[in-house]
């Protein structure tokens, strides 16, 4: 049956697709979203014009202003400040959304005792377990142990959800992610940062030795994951979600230099796009490795990445290349102002 799912965050990079899915499949979406500097204003008008006002309803406002939900089956919290440079220099943003935000739409879902109050789908982050050495994963069951402003602010949203279940019986459920990638992602995380350089000629700020390690999960590969969660997870309960897809930053920026040079031709004077390395100072407090277990979502849900590395990155890469117009359109005055502030004396 159709379901009325509040999107919090719709337009923001992974918001567009799990909200898209929701309206391919024939639910209704009450979505969200601030419309912040990430966020892309043209998809509220593509949904509505697509879908029509019945499936599709857009409130422009910052999830603390929300004034009350309609009779909503399920939320799913994707309004977050992410970046987690930005939190290294005014973290009052991340406190605010990633903080303030979600105790104030867990009180809006209490405030629904009248109705079946909605399955509350919490999106975090791995970065909450802290970093890793060489081995071993997280799990489920790892200590949060948050490092930076950005991690510390998603793991007191993720405790304060876990206490609304436990103290309230709120049908909440967490997910704790690795690095997202894909088109549409804002050019200030790393691949889309260093595919955007790279494709100008322009050099590659990789942070401290560039061996620090991610696991890379392909966007349409956690939407889904997503999806399973809000249909089949269990109330109460943690699920991890990860890509199977360990790199170390360098290895990730090589690989993005040989594909566009493979692609598009090397920089002129044949120079491969690898000598726009630069290895820059490195991130203060910088996590060295993050990598999931995740075991338990598909052996209790039966889900999968479904996109390798390797194909996602090439998939991300040549979107990039065949959507000029839109990473132009996102990178105006602020974004060079950014840019600036962040690598100009790096
Ligand atoms: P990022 O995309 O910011 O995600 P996160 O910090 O949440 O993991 O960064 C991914 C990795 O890439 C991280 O180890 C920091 C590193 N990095 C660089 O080396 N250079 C850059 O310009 C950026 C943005 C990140």
């Amino acid at each position: 049956m159709a379901r009325l799912v509040a999107v919090t965050g719709c337009c923001g990079f992974i918001g567009r697709v799990v909200t898209e899915a929701l309206l391919k499949r024939g639910d209704y979406v009450y979505g969200v979203d601030a419309l912040t500097y990430a966020a892309d204003p043209t998809l509220v008008a593509d949904w509505l014009s697509q879908y029509g006002p019945e499936r599709f309803h857009f409130v422009c406002q910052d999830i603390n202003a929300l004034g009350r939900f309609p009779e909503v089956d399920a939320v799913i919290n994707l309004a977050a400040e992410t970046h987690v440079d930005n939190s290294l220099s005014d973290n009052t943003r991340f406190v605010a959304t990633n903080i303030n935000g979600v105790a104030h739409l867990l009180e809006m879902c209490r405030a629904m005792r009248h109705y079946e109050i909605p399955r509350f789908v919490q999106i975090s982050t791995d970065e909450v377990y802290g970093s890793l050495g060489e081995t071993g994963y997280f799990s489920e069951t790892t200590p949060y142990d948050p490092r930076s402003p950005y991690s510390a602010s998603k793991a007191s949203s993720d405790h304060i959800v876990s206490a609304y279940h436990h103290t309230y019986g709120l049908p909440t459920l967490i997910t704790n992610c690795s690095n997202n990638y894909g088109p549409y992602q804002f050019p200030e995380k790393l691949i889309p940062l260093i595919i955007n350089n790279a494709r100008n000629g322009k050099e590659l700020p990789v942070y401290g030795d560039g061996k620090n390690i991610r696991d890379w999960l392909y966007v349409v590969d956690h939407c889904e994951a997503i999806l399973s969660v809000l249909s089949s997870g269990k109330a109460g309960e943690t699920y991890n979600i990860g890509g199977n897809s360990e790199k170390q930053n360098v290895e990730v920026v090589q690989t993005i230099c040989d594909i566009l040079d493979e692609q598009t031709g090397c920089l002129p004077g044949g120079q491969p796009r690898r000598t726009l390395i630069r290895f820059v100072k490195d991130r203060p407090g910088h996590d060295r490795r993050y990598a999931i277990d995740a075991s338990k979502i598909s052996r209790e849900l039966g889900w999968q990445p479904a996109v390798r590395f390797e194909e996602g990155i090439r998939q991300t890469i040549k979107w990039y290349l065949e959507n000029p117009a839109w990473i132009s359109s996102v990178i105006d005055g602020s974004y060079r102002e950014y840019y600036e502030k962040m690598y100009g004396n790096r």
